[in-house]
């Protein structure tokens, strides 16, 4: 008769045993919540193709994020939904853009939520591109100065982060010269570093209204055949000043994610996209898969791959089931 010397079932046979050796915790402060905001007052409208998740007027997004806060969930992502798109998105860095108020209006009844701000053009265009646009080409060095901008008016208005989602060359030391320079220096940048060019994003540009009006996004987006390139673009970005790496997707780039964490010594983030998210809700919505389960088995994934912390919109539900479990 064999006996095996190591028996791995001994140690899954109780609960108890299960929780002293897992290796990955998910924590409710692990998570942040992506918001979309627009004008009006008294909007809470459901984006159809993101289950569960809604376009806010600020002082609706107020009342969710009562729910956030009581959730424990420490921060949310804010994306704006501007009245007028123009050529050069504005909107985006004016004073009275709807981030800009949205923060103001977030930090004032709720000053201890941490408010990060995507820095990007694309919902704020005419043309959906995240970069200043001429002859069809979307102009790299032209595109600095205007996400710098950005970035500045967000923090002017309170935002504790700003998140680059751009992906033009030289972005980040763009925006870390301009905030240090305007007195800024302790406000941190969370880099979308390794952000892919990936058909997951498509609930969001619905979401965002922020589709191309020509071409697509693969001049500035990553390959996401890649991964060396992914150490280049993280480098770069962490050259340049950024405080907190992201890559993006997180699902289908799980390898990205160790790798970006095992090669740098710097705080590595996730967006388990909108995509992701649509096709968990679908399936859940059809009744074949448990939605709690399968939920938080991803993102113990993303966070066993390296993820420091997840960017999703799974965030309130996840955190009500981490609460239960
Ligand atoms: C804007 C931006 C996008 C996302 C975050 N910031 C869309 C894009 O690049 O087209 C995607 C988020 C998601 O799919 O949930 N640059
Ligand atoms: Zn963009």
């Amino acid at each position: 008769m064999y006996y095996p010397v190591f028996r791995p079932r001994r140690l899954r046979a109780k609960s108890s045993f299960r929780q002293l050796v897992r290796e990955t915790q998910l924590k409710v402060t692990d998570l942040i919540y992506p918001a979309f905001v627009c004008h009006g007052k008294g909007i809470r409208e459901p984006i159809q193709s993101m289950p569960g998740i809604h376009h806010f007027s600020i002082d609706a997004l107020q009342e969710e994020l009562k729910l956030v806060q009581a959730a424990g969930i420490p921060g949310i992502i804010i994306f704006g939904l501007p009245k007028v798109k123009d050529e050069r998105g504005s909107e985006a860095y004016a004073r009275e853009g709807i981030v800009s108020q949205a923060v103001r209006a977030i930090k004032d009844k709720f000053p201890d939520l941490l408010v990060i701000t995507d820095v990007c053009l694309c919902a704020y265009t005419s043309h959906g591109h995240c970069g200043v646009v001429a002859n069809g080409k979307i102009l790299n060095d032209a595109t600095l100065e205007l996400l710098a901008k950005i970035a500045l008016s967000h923090v002017r208005a309170g935002a504790d982060m700003v998140a680059p989602s751009d992906m033009m060359d030289g972005r980040v030391k763009a925006i870390r010269l301009l905030l240090d320079e305007t007195g800024f220096d302790q406000v941190p940048i969370l880099a979308y570093a390794a952000k892919y060019a990936s058909a997951y994003y498509g609930p969001f540009r619905e979401a965002a209204a922020s589709t191309p009006q020509f071409g697509d996004r693969q001049s500035y987006q990553m390959d996401p055949a890649n991964a060396i390139e992914a150490l280049r673009e993280v480098y770069l970005d962490l050259q340049e000043g950024a405080d907190i790496v992201m890559v993006k997707p997180a699902l289908a780039y799980l390898d990205i994610i160790r790798l970006v964490k095992d090669t740098f010594p710097y705080p590595v983030a996730a967006y388990n996209v909108s995509g992701e998210y649509a096709m968990v809700k679908a399936a859940a919505q059809k009744g074949w898969i448990d939605e709690p389960r399968l939920v938080i088995e991803n993102l113990t994934a993303i966070k066993r791959a390296g993820a420091d912390f997840i960017l999703t919109y799974h965030a309130l539900e996840a955190a009500r089931w981490l609460s239960k479990a």
